[in-house]
């Protein structure tokens, strides 16, 4: 798939109609708003294969577990992202005959994804078999500033007189295609044609969520909107208006749907449709260019401090604001109960909306790029949540508070259901507690530790203890039955990251907790009265298992290892492997790929970029060098850790292999599943992969530290950033390093370990 989509700095191009691409570039044209998003389906009828998706924040199915053996601590369901009411389609005939882009001749073709004005285009001409040439204009946008707003402005003529029959429709008549038991998902509530408005609005089976779906339909000839008559329809969850009009050839005309998507996520259920019905009324007494020049200034504003420029190198370039283009539709932090999905409104597998990935990895980005409330709104995610990780953690048959949060979740709930994932990697906790650490080191606002952030901890902090064992054979803490980073290896003993990162909880808990009972006694005392925390006793617990936990480590090869009897397997590294058995994923049974040496993605490697203050560069070049020629990179959050530690290491050419990899994952297909949406979480790592890579750039106690360089194969660099919610620029090419502070305070930061300043409104080029 290489070169299928033309490089353009701002633009993802598809030139030429190619069928067998088709879903492939329904997940790339993906567009959404941060509470909703659609895949790039095309408006009108499409026969051939196509995964038409429609996605609102927080509205899901939890569908019934499916499992061969069931075990007990398994969860009833698996939060379904669900696909909902269709609201862009056209059916369009002329002289009778159905355009169908499937069926009929492509003449022209070109999608675009203007990712500046977050904008989908769409031009082609197509040739129907009654000698008729069509040529459509459409355009479509979920808008940045009124979020239950999308619009479409579809145009269209033709080469010769004809008549043209023209159904707007919505249908809410969609499925998943993931579903476990091939149900559908949604129950009609009502459904109806009002002048020129179509509106479906539908039911959630099981949950009650409500979503009302309604579209103002407008037709214009040269600018004129135009009172046509047409015929209602409705049925079961669908409603249609049809128009029927002769066409002069070679006479554009216009068509425009005004949609407005409301939800019980947040009105109540009663009031969604009235709702949705007045916003629309409000919203198609203006244009589709005046709603759309809104969305597209909020994009401008977004790109200020999100975007990267990378000049000399045009595919690096598109592939770093494609992925900043798509973690910006996903989440915008508006509200605190929605979270990045890994495939965000572009698909549908994964399900759920939380995983770890979003405090690993996509955290790090809206901490540099957004306003601090922002990164916050994600810590209280799992505050709100944190009751429900305390149930899942009792469930498992712990006590006392320990908190083990899910593996997937939609509302603080486990939905996975492999035990060896949902049971053993535990690793997840662990990030949680990261992300905290990395919040404080980047805003300074401990105090968040008095407003949850402190309770959170010592959930995870008694989950550890409990999880821990004392081996009276070997004298020692044992951490067993465990699954690291790297799922291609199960239920081991001693995984070095999960156990590293569990004491590291510990350790920091205990921290915190000294630091709180100092500084905030009032809220130290309902602390500890709402936790009931015999802090004496369970920090000198705590130490004694930082004192006595095992991490294995070897000392011919002076690396951790990554779990007990992994030096044993046979240690052929990844570059022998045949092409042909690439990805193992798809291509070895699962029994092969768990007895192999084959690591998914970061495992040890994941535990040194985390805490890498704790290890010199000879530690990391030696782990480095070890593990990644046994990794075969087949989760997406793989390559961007690579990169930024081999970037760290001094290997600008594996840093940039990682990062081309990482970043055009979707665009290249590289891991030959991009048909069922893009790797949202791993595009945060993309974006890392250059600020901290390439930059090197760590925010520590609020202070900026830099150790740039330019890859070999660009000319230069920029980033903007926030620090502490101040506006700083980054310019970085082979000859100099220029830190423009755009705030109206001076900062201090360190470049290459030197200290220097840059006074407010200045510049310093070093
Ligand atoms: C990875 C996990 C990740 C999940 C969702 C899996 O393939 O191994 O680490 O959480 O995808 O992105």
């Amino acid at each position: 798939m290489i070169n299928y989509f033309k490089a353009d700095p701002w633009k993802i191009i598809e030139e030429g109609f190619n069928p067998q691409y088709n879903e492939i570039a329904e997940s790339i044209f993906s567009i959404g708003n941060g509470m909703m998003g659609q895949r790039g389906n095309i408006e009108e009828t499409y026969s051939g294969h196509s995964l038409q998706g429609t996605y609102h924040g927080g509205v899901y199915y939890p569908d019934k577990t499916r499992v061969g053996w069931w075990k007990n601590g398994y969860p009833e369901y698996f939060a379904k992202v669900l696909n909902s009411t269709y609201w862009s389609g056209l059916e369009i005939r002329i002289n009778g005959e159905l355009l169908d882009l499937n069926t009929c001749k492509i003449v022209q073709f070109q999608r675009e994804l203007d990712m500046q004005h977050g904008v989908l285009n769409r031009k082609c001409v197509v040739a129907l078999t009654n000698g008729i040439e069509v040529s459509i204009e459409s355009s479509r946008f979920y808008s940045l500033i009124n979020k239950e707003y999308a619009g479409l402005r579809y145009q269209l003529s033709t080469n010769k007189n004809c008549q043209l029959d023209i159904t707007n429709y919505v249908d809410g008549n969609v499925v998943n295609k993931d579903s476990n038991y091939d149900e559908t998902f949604w129950n009609e509530i009502n459904q109806e044609v009002r002048n020129h408005q179509t509106i479906v609005t539908v039911e959630t089976k099981k949950l009650n969520w409500r979503v009302c779906t309604a579209v103002q339909f407008d037709i214009f000839n040269q600018e004129i909107k135009q009172q046509l008559t047409h015929t209602p329809t409705t049925q079961s969850k669908y409603a249609a208006a049809h128009y029927s009009f002769p066409v002069t050839a070679g006479e554009p005309w216009q068509l425009v749907k005004h949609c407005v998507m409301a939800t019980s996520f947040h009105h109540s259920p009663e009031a969604v449709e009235i709702h949705a019905i007045k916003t629309l009324e409000k919203m198609s007494a203006s244009t589709f260019q005046a709603h759309l020049q809104m969305s597209a200034a909020a994009w401008a504003k977004k790109w200020e401090t999100t975007d990267v420029e990378i000049h000399g190198d045009i595919k690096a370039q598109q592939a770093v604001r494609f992925n900043i283009y798509h973690l910006n539709q996903t989440y915008c932090g508006d509200d605190a109960r929605l979270n990045i999905g890994p495939k965000g409104y572009t698909g549908e597998k994964y399900g759920g909306s939380t995983y770890w990935d979003t405090e690993a990895y996509c955290l790090p980005f809206y901490l540099v790029t957004s306003h601090s409330s922002i990164a916050k709104q994600l810590l209280v995610y799992r505050y709100k949540q944190l009751d429900k990780a305390i149930e899942n953690a009792q469930k498992l048959g712990f006590n006392n508070g320990a908190a083990l949060y899910p593996m997937v979740t939609m509302n603080g709930e486990e939905c996975h259901n492999e035990w060896e994932i949902t049971f053993e990697e535990i690793h997840r906790n662990g990030a949680i507690a990261y992300a905290i650490w990395n919040y404080i080191q980047h805003t300074g606002d401990k105090k968040y530790l008095s407003e949850g952030g402190f309770e959170v901890l010592l959930g995870i902090a008694r989950f550890w203890a409990q999880r821990v064992h004392w081996s009276e054979y070997r004298k020692r803490y044992e951490m067993h039955g465990v699954t690291g980073p790297n799922e291609y290896e199960n239920n081991v003993n001693n995984n070095w990251y999960t156990s590293y990162i569990a004491n590291w909880c510990m350790q920091f808990t205990a921290e915190c907790a000294e630091w709180l009972s100092q500084e905030y006694p009032n809220e130290w005392k309902s602390i500890l009265q709402k936790t009931n925390f015999h802090k004496t006793e369970e920090i000198q617990h705590w130490n004694h298992i930082h004192e006595h936990l095992y991490l294995p480590y070897n000392e011919d090869y002076q690396v951790f290892v990554q779990h007990d009897g992994f030096l044993e397997k046979q240690l052929i590294p990844a570059h022998e492997l045949p092409a042909s058995d690439r990805p193992l994923n798809q291509k070895w049974s699962w029994d092969r790929i768990l007895r192999s040496v084959y690591i998914k993605q970061a495992d040890v490697l994941q535990g040194l970029y985390f805490f890498e203050d704790q290890f010199d560069m000879e530690c990391h070049k030696r782990n480095f060098q070890f593990y990644e020629p046994f990794t075969v990179h087949e989760s997406s959050l793989s390559p961007c850790v690579h990169s930024i530690l081999a970037a760290k290491i001094g290997e600008p050419n594996k840093a940039y292999e990682m990062y081309l990899r990482t970043a055009r994952l979707d665009l290249d297909n590289y891991n030959n599943d991009t048909e069922d949406g893009l790797h949202i979480t791993s595009m945060a790592g993309s974006y890392l992969s250059i600020v901290q890579g390439f930059g090197g750039l760590r925010i520590r106690n609020q202070q900026l530290q830099l150790n740039p360089y330019c890859p070999p194969q660009w000319e230069s660099y920029k980033f903007q950033i926030l620090l502490n919610n101040q506006p700083v620029a980054i310019f970085v090419s082979k000859q100099k390093t220029e830190i423009a502070n755009l705030s109206s305070k001076e900062i201090q930061f360190t470049v290459n370990g030197k200290s220097k300043n840059v006074e407010a409104n200045s510049s310093v080029i070093v």
